[in-house]
C-alpha cells in the first residue's frame, strides 16, 4: 500500500558538470541546462501527482551538485542527522540543508564524521523494528555509521560498496516499501552480499544492466516506484514483485552521476501512536 510521503528537492538552476568526483562525471560533456530543469520539474510533478508533499530547497550558485538533495541529511522520526561531504566542492551544501531543518523545527544533529546523507543511508521503518542500512567504501566513513546509530537510535548495518560506478548506497540498493528492498549484489563485497541475503531473503535482485541504467536509484512510496526511464528491465522486475513502476526521464542529471533518488530526500517527521 502507498503511504503519503514528504520529500525535499532542489532545482538544478546552477547545475553543470564543472568537476569530476565520480566515474559518471565528464567535464567535457555538455549539459543541457534547460532540459535538466524541465526533467527535474517533471519529477517533482510526478511525486506531487502521486499525492506526496514536496518541499523545495533554494539552490545556491557555485554548488552545481546541490540538485542531488538526497545527500544533505538522513531523517528518522523528527531527527535530522546532518551530512558532512567528502569532497570540498560540495562541503557548503551541508549548511544549506542544516538551515532548512533548523527553520523547520527538526531536531538537527551536526555530524562529526564524513557522511553523504541518504546517498549512503537507507531507512526501513518496518524491518526489524526500524533498520538503517549504510554504505561505505567511497564516500561515507564507517565511523559515521556508528554516529548515525548513536544519534538516531536504530541499528545500523554497514555494507561495503566495491564498484566505483556505484559509489553511493542509493545507486545499488533501494527500499521498495517499509520493509522490502531491491539491490544489485555485484555492487557489494562478498561478505556484505551475505549480510543482505540473510536480512532480506526475499529481496528483488537487480543485475548489472539494471544498476547501470540507474534502476536502483528509485523512489518508492510503498506501491508506486518512480525510476529512470532507461531502467526498463528494473521496471519489469518491480512490477513482477507487485509494485507499480512510474518512468521519468533524467538524462541530464545522469551526467552528474545521479538519478531519481539522488534528487529526492525523504523527510520523516516524528510518528505518533
Ligand atoms: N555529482 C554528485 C556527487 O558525485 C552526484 C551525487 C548523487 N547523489 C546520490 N544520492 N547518489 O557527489
Amino acid at each position: 500500500m502507498p503511504r503519503n510521503r514528504t520529500y525535499l528537492m532542489c532545482p538544478p538552476e546552477h547545475y553543470e558538470v564543472a568537476y569530476a568526483i565520480n566515474p559518471w562525471m565528464d567535464t567535457s560533456t555538455p549539459v543541457d541546462s534547460e532540459l535538466a530543469l524541465k526533467q527535474w520539474e517533471r519529477l517533482r510533478e510526478t511525486l506531487s501527482g502521486l499525492g506526496h508533499t514536496v518541499h523545495v530547497l533554494a539552490p545556491a550558485p557555485y554548488l552545481p551538485d546541490m540538485v542531488y538533495a538526497a545527500n544533505g541529511a538522513l531523517t528518522v522520526d523528527g531527527v535530522a542527522y546532518g551530512a558532512r561531504f567528502k569532497y570540498a566542492q560540495r562541503t557548503a551544501e551541508a549548511a544549506a540543508h542544516r538551515a532548512f531543518y533548523e527553520a523547520g523545527g527538526w531536531e538537527f544533529r551536526a555530524p562529526a564524521q564524513t557522511n553523504e546523507g541518504e546517498g549512503d543511508f537507507a531507512y526501513l521503518p518496518a524491518a526489524y523494528g526500524g533498520l538503517i542500512l549504510a554504505g561505505y567504501g567511497f564516500r561515507t566513513e564507517p565511523a559515521a555509521h556508528a554516529e548515525a546509530q548513536d544519534v538516531l537510535g536504530r541499528p545500523v548495518v554497514s555494507l561495503r560498496l566495491v564498484d566505483p560506478r556505484f559509489y553511493h548506497l542509493d545507486t545499488a540498493l533501494a527500499p521498495l516499501d517499509d520493509r522490502a528492498v531491491a539491490y544489485y549484489p555485484g555492487a557489494f563485497s562478498a561478505a556484505s552480499q551475505r549480510v543482505l541475503r540473510q536480512l532480506f531473503p526475499d529481496a528483488v535482485l537487480a543485475d548489472e544492466a539494471d544498476a547501470y541504467a540507474f534502476g536502483l536509484n528509485l523512489v518508492s512510496d510503498g506501491r508506486n516506484v518512480v525510476l529512470n526511464s532507461e531502467a526498463t528491465g528494473m521496471a519489469r522486475k518491480v512490477e513482477a514483485a507487485g509494485y507499480a513502476p512510474v518512468l521519468v526521464e533524467l538524462s541530464e542529471l545522469k551526467k552528474g552521476g545521479g538519478s531519481v533518488k539522488c534528487c529526492v530526500a525523504e523527510l520523516r517527521p516524528l510518528r505518533r501512536g
